[in-house]
């Protein structure tokens, strides 16, 4: 099969994009908790937009990594590569869980999300307080391990700049 020395440009646009989104799903939420109440509905609108937007993107990101020819293998032991592979496979099942659960959760809570204020969506649920409770602690718990695998995805990224100084950030950056 062919491979390819570094992400296609359109990966390497999503990706930053994604990593930029990601960063104010955590930064609204977290923002929201102390804030007073016109700041927090604003606040958590905003991150309700921004997971619809990254859901958008995480489906084009998927299509874009199948049309196109793979990168090469980094070269490291059968065991680091598979815990790479692992580690962005979770990632993007999360990217696709986090904004279906973010959305199912407030439908079955019977409430609304205004899209940038342009328009709201439909609900994909219907109300239902229970079962919208237990989505939202799979989206809590979710959050969570989407922290951790950034961390340690961030951490990797890091070792290979920095100590082994071999060439793989450069597969990301522009
Ligand atoms: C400062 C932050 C980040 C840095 C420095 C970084 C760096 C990188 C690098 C260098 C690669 C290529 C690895 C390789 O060549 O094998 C990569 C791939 C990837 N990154 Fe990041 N990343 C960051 C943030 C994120 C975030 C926030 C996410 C998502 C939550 C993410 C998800 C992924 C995924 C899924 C891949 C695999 C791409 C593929 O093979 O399809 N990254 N990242
Ligand atoms: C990748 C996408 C997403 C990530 C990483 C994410 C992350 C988070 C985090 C970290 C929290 C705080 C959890 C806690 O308090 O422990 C949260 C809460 C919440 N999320 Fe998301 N989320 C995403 C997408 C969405 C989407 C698409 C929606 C709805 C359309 C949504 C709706 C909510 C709501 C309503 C809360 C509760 C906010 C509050 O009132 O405190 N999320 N999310």
């Amino acid at each position: 099969m062919q491979t390819i020395l570094k992400y296609t440009a359109p990966s390497r646009l999503l990706h930053w994009l994604m990593a930029l989104l990601i960063a104010a799903m955590f930064t609204t939420v977290w923002v929201a908790e102390d804030a007073p109440e016109w700041l927090d509905h604003t606040l958590v609108n905003m991150h309700k937009s921004f997971g619809i937007v990254l859901l958008a993107l995480i489906v084009i990101r998927i299509v874009a990594r199948v049309a196109s020819p793979r990168v090469e293998p980094i070269k490291a032991s059968p065991a680091i590569q598979k815990g790479s592979h692992a580690v962005h496979g979770i990632l993007y099942l999360l990217l696709i869980a986090m904004p279906l659960s973010g959305w199912a959760f407030v439908s079955a809570f019977g409430r609304k999300i205004d899209f940038f204020t342009l328009t709201e969506l439909p609900a994909i649920l219907d109300t239902n307080k229970e079962l919208g409770k237990a989505i939202k602690e799979f989206h809590e718990i979710g959050a969570n391990l989407v922290l951790v695998l950034v961390i340690a995805h961030v951490a990797a990224a890091a070792y290979h700049h920095f100590l082994l100084k071999d060439k793989l950030m450069d597969r990301m950056l522009p």
